[in-house]
């Protein structure tokens, strides 16, 4: 009998190994053969440690194991899917992932990740074997049609990325995949690494397939230690089998890929940074023009994407571009991996089609609030993101709807908040973390974070509060129009919408003068 275990790091931090070994210890001391498989997680983290066991009508679920509930659920026979009170039933049927449409994650927690067979019993591989019936330039077209955006954040266009490189004349090129997920709330990039990662190689190759590209890196934070153990052994896996190297899967496309860990600077997520920093050099930002898909890394041309598109591709291959652009709402089409963090009752990632609303996603899918008390405002986007108040929950999720509410879907991170927030301290923090995390380049950036640290001082103790609010506001100005990275010309998203949101939190004094 198989009993899953997830081996992702939500459900680690949480015991996840310890319960792996106290159900091998059980079974072997009650002589019960069990096949215990490290699954990734289904993303539905309130619920991990999350023990599936495989039975004739399905997977049977136990939620918020525990090894001290490990002798219980042998006693219970849980093994053949027997009632408990931690039994949640059939894993499928969970409302939470029973309303999802999962294009991209629907491999996620099912498979064991570092089985090849079980990646292609579950339509693994299919998407590469059509772009290498369809060849290059069709492979391109179906990127374009499938209408998938850029998942880092910006929403750029994949399908004209890859067009630009394909066209691009060079004696090499790179694919790169950016996964240097620095996003405050995300996990989408390595919830796909540990629980999928073939899917990303694949996905890879396919891009090196389109454009002519025989190199790839992927470029992992070092704060994922498993993503980094999964992907670099799955590479291994891969090449054995002869899906990467020389001749991938016999056609005459060479292909090679090799992981780069990061060193946990945040601005190495922006993507000219990045390729500095694979390139060896200090991880600092690179005027653009010239844009990677001409110039990049090593000065040739380079695909440059975010692991959530590429992972995104072997789908859209394998199943048709027009399946994925069928979902979906005005220029925003496929599916988003919404990653629901911070005070939520029900965190984790939910996948589905544009245009759902940010109120059903924080009330209706995510529960409300972990502390019960009523919701404040949602950062959307991360940490350059806006904060959205309960009233603008109408906003149907779609990168130009956000726009037009100064706001940002970016990478699909949403942290929640509750009616106890600070918000003149979490406009401070916004200035902070960009005077933290700024690579120094440009002065705006640099230099106007630490002022606006130190003016956030001045308003919170009271001191000319309506002035130094103007002065915030022109240094937004300047930061917004004046950087030369998201970094500077975002971090005034945070901040303006705390101060138009909820101006009465920058009245009163909370901290005595410096
Ligand atoms: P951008 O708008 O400058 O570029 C988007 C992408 O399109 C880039 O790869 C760029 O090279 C490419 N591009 C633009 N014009 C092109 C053309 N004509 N042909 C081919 N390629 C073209 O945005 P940027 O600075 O790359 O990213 C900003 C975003 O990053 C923000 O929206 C933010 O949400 C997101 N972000 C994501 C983080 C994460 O953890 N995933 C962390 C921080 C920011
Ligand atoms: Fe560097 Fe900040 Fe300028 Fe970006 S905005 S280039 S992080 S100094």
């Amino acid at each position: 009998m198989k009993i899953f275990v997830p081996q992702d790091m939500a459900a680690v931090a949480v015991g996840a190994n310890r319960v792996a070994a106290a159900i091998e210890a059980e079974a072997r001391a009650r002589n019960i053969p069990v096949t215990i498989v490290r699954n990734g997680s289904r993303g539905l983290f309130w619920l991990e440690p999350l023990v599936e066991v495989a039975t004739a009508s399905g997977r049977i679920g136990y939620r918020n194991i525990g090894d001290a509930d490990v002798a219980g659920l042998f006693e219970a026979r849980f093994f053949d899917g027997a009632p408990h009170e931690k039994c949640v039933g059939h894993v499928e049927e969970i409302p939470f992932l029973a309303r999802q449409t999962r294009f991209t994650f629907g491999r996620a927690g099912i498979i064991d990740p570092l089985s090849l067979e079980d990646y292609r019993h579950h339509g693994g591989y299919k998407g590469l074997e059509a772009a290498l019936s369809i060849g290059p330039a069709a492979t391109v077209a179906a990127v374009k049609e499938s209408g998938l955006r850029g998942r880092g954040g910006a929403g750029f266009p994949t399908g004209i990325k890859w067009e630009t490189v394909a066209r691009a004349p060079a004696d090499r090129k790179y694919v790169v995949c950016n996964a240097d997920e620095g996003d405050s709330g995300t996990f989408a990039d390595r919830l796909i690494m540990e629980a999928d990662p073939f899917m990303l190689i694949e996905g890879m190759t396919i891009a090196g397939v389109a454009v002519g590209a025989t190199k790839g890196y992927v470029y992992i934070r070092s704060e994922y230690p498993l993503a980094i153990r999964m992907m670099r052994r799955a590479i291994e896996i891969a090449e054995r089998a002869g899906y990467l190297g020389k001749g991938i899967n016999g056609s005459a496309h060479d292909f090679d890929l090799e992981v780069r860990v990061g060193a946990g600077a945040y601005v190495c997520g922006e993507e000219t940074s990045l390729l500095e920093s694979l390139e060896g050099k200090r991880g600092q930002v690179r005027p653009k023009p010239p844009l990677p898909a001409i110039e990049g890394l090593f000065g040739r041309p380079t695909i440059i994407n975010n692991t959530i598109s590429l992972a995104s591709v072997p789908f859209i291959l394998a199943e048709g571009a027009k399946r994925y652009a069928e979902m979906g709402y005005g220029r925003s089409r496929g599916t988003m991996p919404v990653q629901l963090a911070g005070n939520v009752k029900h965190g984790g990632l939910f996948e589905c089609a544009f245009g759902v609303t940010l109120g059903e996603l924080v009330n209706d899918i995510g529960g409300g609030t972990a502390s019960g008390r009523p919701v404040k405002a949602v950062q959307a986007g991360g940490p350059l993101g806006a904060y959205f108040p309960v009233s603008m929950f109408d906003t149907p999720y779609d990168y130009e709807a956000f726009a037009k509410r100064d706001g940002l879907i970016g990478h699909g991170g949403l942290v929640v908040f509750d009616d106890t927030a600070d918000m003149a301290q979490m406009a401070r923090f916004a200035m902070e973390f960009c005077a933290l995390e700024s690579c120094g380049k440009c002065t705006p950036c640099r230099i106007g974070s630490t002022r606006g640290v130190e003016t956030f001082d001045r308003i919170r103790a009271g001191i000319e509060p309506e002035t130094n609010l103007a002065l915030v506001r022109d240094l937004c100005e300047t930061m917004k129009f004046g950087s030369l990275c998201a970094l500077g010309g975002f971090t005034p998203y945070p901040v303006l919408s705390a101060i138009n949101h909820f101006p009465e939190e920058f009245r009163a004094p909370k901290l005595p003068a410096a």
